[in-house]
């Protein structure tokens, strides 16, 4: 199953694999044709098609280089190419990119019969077709616990100064969310593009480029892009809202930092190509929400332009994609990238459905109607309309196209594009409808900008309504609109039932997801008026997916980078891990989509929390060169990973290390085929007090030992570093599980730094 793209979850397909994987879960425009329902089988590559491949080759000699850097690097990538014929068809093999920065190579449409060639030639590594990507808040920042004018947004200067890159569907610049009222010039180190064609860039958005023969400008012709950039850092804009829902201030999480934006479309090569334009930028944080299927880093472009950014101090925040609730699905989950997913705020837009038996289900919906009438109205169950179409359940066009709902509700099941359902009852004269989740969604629902008025429930609640429905002769039902409710939710945050889990299968010793951030209703930036023919008008929508909680964690980190310029990427990684809460608004440990308490998969480190994430404590910070011992240690040959070094490395003679030995604030040990005793050492450096004391506290996973020594650690200075080994041991009395959780936390009078700890006892298929 193709599962790649934008990382949100708004207006999702129809999967044939199941309604339940990835029915909801959604992507962009790019895969719609990809989907297994519609798409036909796909055909065997014919020897002479063209297609886009990345293909990796060794630096040039040093000798070779006379002219400038970039003409002789093209040349060298031109080199490998097949010699031009004369055609000029749209089928010419060409160079597409060459890229500079991410790696030694080139995007260049080829058929298989050239890449043999190629591969004769000396210098040549590899060659693979390109894979198409998929793209994976008013109140966010408020829940994060940012307040204007006080603590650490006022102390971090709003990310003042630093620059935030966007790979993504493009922006509308025109948006009030990107004003550059109160904002600095570009720093002077900025030498970024701006190839908007009908306008100029500001002091907030400072460059705009687009990567793809597609384009002809770097503007959004999606939404996701727009309401990325504006999670990130948009500026503050008042009465900001929904058709009037969750009206209020909206900011980004970086309100005074610069953006610059990069749209890339369709596939690998043009992600590359904005990756290597940001590195070239020297952006200071840069934004995916956004992923490729991949099963290691040294097929991954997202990883491999990651890791050349890392190397130049750019730290990298992406979606960690929206596979879940399912186990080990989780994207971009190399360790030098941020890996985020997705948790719900304490806002609803509340939506209740009103039985004729008088039982009441709270569900949501950003469309609140003020006059929808309190009578009841007829209900029906759309799997009950058209017994000959498997799909009437879900609502499809079509489907429904001869039944008589006028002037009913109609309950339909999700799965598929959610708004277009309502267009279909509403098509049909119906008066509302209620949307019903499928089982493994549970208690995660959407307030969408729905066309007619509905509430979307639980799958448990969903039940109950089918059950009434089945006992009655004359069902019926209303809704009530109770618009925006805020703080309603001590549940608050929960794990999104689309959010991605571990374990991290390229790498199943580093714990992935790294962390949650807000990701279910936000309400951020649109480039186009939200039609909902209810003459209401908005530039702002309100969308879920990972694609929503990675730029809020880009705009914690810009804040964190603007607060201390000189912590490296994984000294900010570290200080926003081990400070995230582990608990909700009630304090109780922070819950699932079911309402159970959430598994180390599920939420990594925790809920991030940005003030707190200021002031660590102590950092586990890696210096890049670590991760040649760690790619190394995975059994990379030396030309893999030579392709992330850009240079030639020998793995015999530099040290190999276990995953788990890097030097990373969070541990996934696993006992499968393994030894049932390990060791690993961690080095904290002080970030706090110089003259601090702090004292190990360990809370073991069930039926293993961890042993830590030293218990203590004293500092005496700023920026000391002190080791400390900590040992698993498998215990007999380990249960029948797949996995056990724990953690271990280092406390100081002031600080508490608390790394997770994830213990796999078999091997997940
Ligand atoms: C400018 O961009 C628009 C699309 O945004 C495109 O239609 C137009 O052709 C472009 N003009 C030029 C001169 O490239
Ligand atoms: C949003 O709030 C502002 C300020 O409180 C108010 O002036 C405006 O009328 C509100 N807009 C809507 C649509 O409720
Ligand atoms: C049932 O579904 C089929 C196929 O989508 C459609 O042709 C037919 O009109 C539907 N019947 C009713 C009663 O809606
Ligand atoms: C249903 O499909 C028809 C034909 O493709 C289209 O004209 C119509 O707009 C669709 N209706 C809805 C509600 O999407
Ligand atoms: C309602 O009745 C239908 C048909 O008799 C049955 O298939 C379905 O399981 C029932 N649903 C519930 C929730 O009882
Ligand atoms: C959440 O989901 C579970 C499983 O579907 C259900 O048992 C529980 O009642 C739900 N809780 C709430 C608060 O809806
Ligand atoms: C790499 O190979 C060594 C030796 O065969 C093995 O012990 C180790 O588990 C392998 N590591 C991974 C990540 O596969
Ligand atoms: C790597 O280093 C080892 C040990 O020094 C040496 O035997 C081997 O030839 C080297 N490999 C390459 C490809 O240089
Ligand atoms: C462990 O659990 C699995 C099912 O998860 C079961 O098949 C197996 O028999 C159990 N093993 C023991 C020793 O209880
Ligand atoms: C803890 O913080 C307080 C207030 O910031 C400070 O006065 C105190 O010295 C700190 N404690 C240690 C051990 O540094």
């Amino acid at each position: 199953m193709e599962d790649y793209g934008i990382h949100s979850n708004n207006n999702s397909l129809l999967t044939n694999m199941a309604f339940l994987s990835l029915g909801i879960t959604i992507f962009s425009i790019f895969c719609i044709t990809r989907l297994p329902i519609f798409a036909s089988e796909s055909e065997a590559p014919n020897k002479h098609t063209l297609e886009t491949y990345i293909v990796h080759v060794e630096a040039p000699d040093a000798h070779l280089m006379s002219h400038s850097p970039s003409e002789d690097l093209e040349s060298w990538y031109r080199s490998f190419l097949p010699a031009t014929t004369a055609s000029t068809s749209e089928d010419e093999t060409r160079l597409v990119y060459s890229y500079r920065h991410v790696f030694k190579g080139f995007a260049a449409r080829l058929s298989p019969n050239h890449v043999k060639d190629m591969e004769k030639k000396n210098g040549f590594i590899s060659a693979r077709p390109q894979k198409p990507m998929s793209l994976h808040t008013t109140h966010s920042p408020n829940f994060l616990g940012l307040s204007q004018n006080t603590g650490f947004w006022k102390h971090s200067n709003y990310g003042k100064g630093v620059i935030i890159g966007v790979l993504d569907t493009g922006v509308l610049p025109e948006h009030p969310s990107f004003s550059d009222k109160g904002m600095p010039p570009p720093p002077a180190r900025w030498k970024g593009k701006c190839q908007f064609n009908h306008t100029t860039c500001n002091n907030k958005i400072i460059g705009a480029r687009y990567f793809s023969a597609e384009y002809l400008s770097p503007l959004d012709d999606d939404g996701h892009g727009t309401h990325t950039a504006s999670t990130a850092a948009g500026n503050f804009v008042e009465g900001a809202n929904v058709f009037g829902s969750a009206n209020g201030t909206a900011a980004g999480v970086a309100p005074l930092a610069h953006l610059a934006i990069y749209k890339v479309c369709c596939g690998e090569g043009d992600i590359l190509a904005g990756m290597d334009a940001a590195v070239e930028d020297r952006v200071d944080v840069l934004s995916l929400s956004l992923g490729l299927e991949t099963i290691n880093f040294r097929q991954d472009a997202i990883a491999i332009g990651a890791f050349s950014a890392m190397q130049k101090g750019i730290f990298v925040s992406c979606s960690g994609g929206n596979g879940g609730p399912f186990s080990g699905l989780v994207r971009n989950g190399a360790p030098w990238i941020l890996t985020v997913g997705a948790s719900t705020i304490d806002r609803k837009l509340g939506a209740r459905a009103v039985l004729g038996n008088k039982q009441q289900f709270d569900g949501q919906s950003a469309f609140q109607p003020r006059n929808f009438p309190k009578k009841l109205f007829p209900l029906v169950y759309a799997g009950m309309l058209n017994a000959s179409d498997e799909y009437a359940p879900y609502c499809f066009n079509e489907s429904l196209s001869q039944s008589n709902i006028r002037g009913k509700i109609v309950v339909c099941e999700l799965g598929g594009p959610r708004i277009q359902k309502g267009a279909v009852v509403k098509s049909g004269g119906g008066v509302g409808m209620i949307l019903l989740n499928y089982e493994e969604y549970a208690n995660t629902t959407s307030a969408d900008v729905h066309v007619i008025p509905t509430t979307h429930l639980s799958y448990a609640d969903g039940l109950k309504i089918k059950a009434y429905i089945n006992s009655t002769r004359n069902p019926s039902a209303t809704i009530s609109f109770q618009g925006t409710l805020i703080g309603d939710d001590h549940h608050a945050p929960v794990v999104a039932a689309f959010s991605s889990r571990g374990p991290n299968y390229p790498s199943p010793g580093i714990l992935k997801p790294d962390i949650l951030g807000p990701g279910v209703n936000i309400l951020a930036a649109w480039p186009t008026s939200v039609e909902n023919k209810h003459n209401t008008k908005s530039t702002f929508n309100i969308i879920s997916g990972t694609s929503m909680s990675a730029p809020h964690l880009s705009g914690v980190a810009a804040l964190l980078k603007s607060a201390h310029p000189h912590w490296s990427p994984a000294a900010i990684k570290s200080a926003i891990m081990t400070t995230a809460d582990v608990v909700n608004l009630a304090h109780n440990p922070i819950e699932d989509e079911k309402s159970l308490p959430a598994n180390v998969f599920a939420t990594g480190a925790g809920q991030v929390n940005p003030s707190r994430a200021n002031d660590p404590g102590l950092i586990y910070d890696i210096n890049p060169k670590d991760y040649v011992s760690y790619l190394c240690g995975l059994n990379y040959t030396n030309r893999q990973v030579g392709i992330f070094l850009q240079r030639r490395v020998n793995c015999s003679v530099e040290s190999s290390i276990a995953e788990a030995q890097l030097n990373y604030p969070s541990f996934s040990i696993n006992f499968y085929g393994k030894s049932t005793s390990q060791v690993y050492t961690r080095t904290v450096t002080n970030v706090g007090e110089a003259d601090s004391s702090y004292r190990v506290v360990i809370s073991p996973p069930r039926g293993v030992d961890v042993q830590v020594e030293p218990t203590t650690l004293k500092f005496s200075k700023i920026n000391q570093k002190l080791k400390y080994e900590v040992k698993f041991k498998l215990l007999a009395s380990a249960p029948n599980t797949t996995f056990v959780q724990g953690f271990l936390k280092w406390t100081s009078q002031n600080h508490s730094v608390r790394s997770p700890i994830a213990v796999s006892l078999k091997e997940l298929h």
